[in-house]
């Protein structure tokens, strides 16, 4: 792999190439907890104990493009659910950019096309950094995973009936992270909730979502100021849910 050029102020100084890895996100925690530096990116062709939220795994076979950055942000953690809004909001301007496929996002970190994932994000906190994977089913053949996901999962190369090239794609993406990051850390929350939400499939429609307190359903009505999913239930009261909470979204549920 060869990207050229990077034009990044601080993702990407050091990228870390590897074949196969257990998760990109352990292997970043461990760098992360050896005191390297911010923005370094490490990125694998596969994946065999690949990560996804809420403990599931994220089926990871050669063809996806699989990665997690470092960051540091000095930011109090309550604004760490905007650390996953910006970064779908990257995966989605770099998915469209390149390939011009409309896709969408999923409350909260999911790329889909026509209802079908096509990337996830998973953003873990450790002692002295935030880990931001990242897993994009790229040139993945779908024959490569289990018939239960099928109806569920899609890939870019299936979507354009072509390969898509993973440079160019790493490359994008990179970029966009990077300023978008630096929209994030000049606390410019506003625009990146306002670009998350216009590229919303979630917005508007019925939801049923699973939070340790309970059941919540109603009406998903807009995103809150700290990233949480307003929802408007029966009663007509706003319940808000924060991304670490369980979710299960009765459209193109998983
Ligand atoms: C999800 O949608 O549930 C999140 C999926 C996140 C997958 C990426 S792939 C790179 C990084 N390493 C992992 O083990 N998980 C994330």
């Amino acid at each position: 792999m060869g990207i050229s050029a990077l034009k990044t102020k601080i993702i990407g100084k050091r990228i870390l190439l590897v074949e196969e890895v257990g998760s990109t996100n352990d292997e970043a925690k461990k760098l992360a907890a050896r005191g390297e530096s911010e923005g370094t990116v490490v990125v694998a062709s596969s994946q065999n104990r690949g990560r996804g939220r809420l403990d599931r795994r994220w089926i990871s076979p050669p063809g996806g493009l699989y990665l997690s950055v470092i960051l540091k942000p000095y930011i109090s953690p309550s604004m760490r659910p905007l650390i996953t809004l910006f970064t779908s909001v990257a995966l989605l301007r770099t998915i469209k950019g390149l390939t011009k496929l409309p896709a969408t996002l999923k409350w909260p970190n999911d790329a889909v096309i026509a209802g079908k994932k096509v990337g996830g994000i998973l953003c873990e906190g450790v002692k002295n950094a935030v880990i931001v994977g990242i897993g994009i089913n790229l040139n993945t053949n779908l024959g490569l995973f289990p018939k239960s996901l099928k109806k569920q999962v899609t890939s870019l190369k299936f979507e354009c009936g072509a390969e898509v090239s993973r440079d160019k794609l790493l490359k994008i993406l990179l970029e966009e992270f990077d300023k978008l990051y630096k929209v994030f850390l000049e606390r410019r929350f506003g625009e990146i909730i306002s670009e998350w939400s216009s590229s919303c499939s979630t917005l508007g429609s019925m939801v049923r979502v699973e939070t340790a307190k309970g059941e919540i359903k109603g009406i998903a009505e807009s995103l809150g100021n700290k990233g949480e999913l307003r929802v408007r239930c029966s009663d007509g009261k706003i319940k808000k849910v924060i991304s670490a909470e369980a979710v299960k979204l009765n459209e193109g549920e998983e």
